[in-house]
């Protein structure tokens, strides 16, 4: 090496030297201004607090004997049962509200209503097998009808005037 690279080296090196020195100084100047902020800014967040409090919560709770255990205590429901899905009045509101999710667009394999040419066939079987399919449910070549399209809570005779409301739309 010449002395010239000697020289250049050692200016670079110092210089090099300088400026890692002033990067550090400013990351360190640019944190003491803005971690005050940060934490105010933290503390002050409800929802930041809140999503601490909930991760740092205990996991279980005791009771306490003779203590005020209430906020703990199991609530019973007074056995009010889920309110059950309203029933469908006649045949077209049952179509309407559970048999079209499949029917109307064709959905899974479903003969879409409307489509004459799907049900000719199916109609042709007469209406003790199409209620029964309807009623029970069964497995076709196309796809699976389930029993009263999934609503167990569907009296027979309502799936039937619905399987009637359909055949007619199909005629
Ligand atoms: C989850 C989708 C779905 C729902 C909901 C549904 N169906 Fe179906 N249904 C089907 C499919 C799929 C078929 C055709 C199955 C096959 O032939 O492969 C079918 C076929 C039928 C058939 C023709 C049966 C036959 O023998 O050809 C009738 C009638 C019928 N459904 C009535 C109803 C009625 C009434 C409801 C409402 C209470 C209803 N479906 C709800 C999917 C559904």
């Amino acid at each position: 090496m010449s002395k010239q690279d000697d020289h250049f080296f050692n200016t670079f090196s110092v210089v090099i030297g300088i400026l890692v020195v002033v990067t550090i100084g400013l990351i360190a100047f640019a944190r003491s201004i803005g971690n005050p902020f940060e934490e105010a800014k933290i503390a002050a967040d409800a929802g930041m607090q809140a999503q601490v409090a909930s991760r740092t919560a205990p996991v279980g709770t005791v009771a306490v004997a003779g203590a005020d255990n209430s906020a703990i205590a199991i609530k019973s429901d007074d056995g009010a049962a889920p309110a059950a899905l309203a029933l469908p009045k006649n045949g077209e509101e049952t179509y309407k509200a559970v048999c079209s999710a499949c029917h109307a667009a064709g959905i899974a394999g479903a003969p879409k209503v409307g489509d004459k040419a799907a049900w000719g066939p199916r109609i042709a079987q007469g209406k003790a097998t199409l209620y029964s399919h309807a009623i029970n449910g069964y497995k076709g070549k196309v796809g699976v009808m389930p029993a009263k399209g999934a609503r167990s809570d569907l009296p027979d005779d309502l799936v039937k005037e619905t399987v009637d409301y359909i055949v007619k739309m199909n005629q």
